[in-house]
């Protein structure tokens, strides 16, 4: 039996966070699936499904969160439009469904290749939080990210002008000022490494939720199966580009 659990996991808990039916769950987890990997549904289907998600919500009395967005939110003393609901529909699900797909398959493919580690971590599950904290350090998902300037500024003794573009370089930030940064360490000072997660205004908004799904999803597979490798013959192949992760990891574990 295989199971896609990097991509069926996430979205399965983004979907009871923005109040999808449970019998509309299915579907809509299919859906996700064009975000992580190649499907025969495409991101249009995708769209067109929370638009419909949206409508069926207008002038509900539901409390979930996206309900109260659709009829209870007012920004600048109006109701966001329908464009605007399903950007921010779309910007929850790929945010939450990407990154954390990307999150399960680097920590999965250093435990499945690090038989050490993996045994240290399945013994003592306290290190879990740890070992978390230190695979967002070293395989940050979300790389970078861009920004255009609005004013004028000084950054770091360089003068930048309004409009200029510039890359907020998260992964790297990630590694400044941590002692021998290229190495997985759990036990470790990771300084300020949680830039990981963005910063300012737009840091995530999931960080805790995505900390927590690593953390639950770890605790109960090494549990289970806290003996797991690569299958033989298989080669996962790592991806770079804003988003960083994992693909074409499988595991096989004795019975
Ligand atoms: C391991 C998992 C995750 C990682 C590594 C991650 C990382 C990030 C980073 C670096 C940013 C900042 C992007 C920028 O400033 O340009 C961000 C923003 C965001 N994240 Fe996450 N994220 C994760 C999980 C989640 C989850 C589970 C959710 C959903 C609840 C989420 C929702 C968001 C949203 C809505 C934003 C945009 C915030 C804004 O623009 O104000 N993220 N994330």
């Amino acid at each position: 039996m295989t199971v896609d659990l990097a991509s069926w996991y996430p979205s399965a808990v983004i979907a009871d966070v923005m109040g999808i039916d449970e019998d509309r769950q299915a579907r809509f987890r299919h859906l996700a699936r064009v975000l992580v990997v190649p499907a025969n549904d495409t991101l249009e289907d995708l769209f067109s499904w929370l638009q419909e998600e949206i409508s069926s919500r207008r002038g509900s009395s539901r409390q979930d969160m996206f309900t109260r967005l659709i009829n209870d939110t007012a920004i600048r003393g109006r109701a966001l439009t329908d464009e605007e609901l399903l950007r921010f529909a779309v910007l929850m699900v790929s945010a939450a469904v990407m990154t954390t797909a990307d999150a399960i398959t680097n920590v999965m493919r250093v435990l499945a290749t690090n038989r050490s580690l993996r045994a240290r971590v399945a013994a003592d599950l306290s290190l879990v939080p740890a070992l978390v904290a230190e695979s967002i350090r070293f395989d940050t998902p979300v790389a970078a990210t861009g920004r255009t300037l609005t004013h004028d500024t000084v950054l770091d003794g360089t003068a930048v002008s309004a409009g200029t573009r510039v890359l907020c370089a998260w992964a790297s930030g990630a590694r400044d000022g941590v002692a021998d940064a290229d190495s997985f360490v759990i036990e470790r000072d990771r300084g300020d490494s949680t830039i990981a997660w963005g910063w300012g205004a737009h840091r995530c908004l999931g960080q805790r939720l995505g900390e927590m799904q690593l953390r639950v999803l770890l605790e109960e597979w090494l549990t289970r199966i806290p003996d797991f490798e690569l299958a033989p013959g298989t080669r996962p192949t790592r991806t770079f580009g804003t988003l960083r992760g994992t693909r074409d990891l499988i595991v096989t574990w004795p019975n």
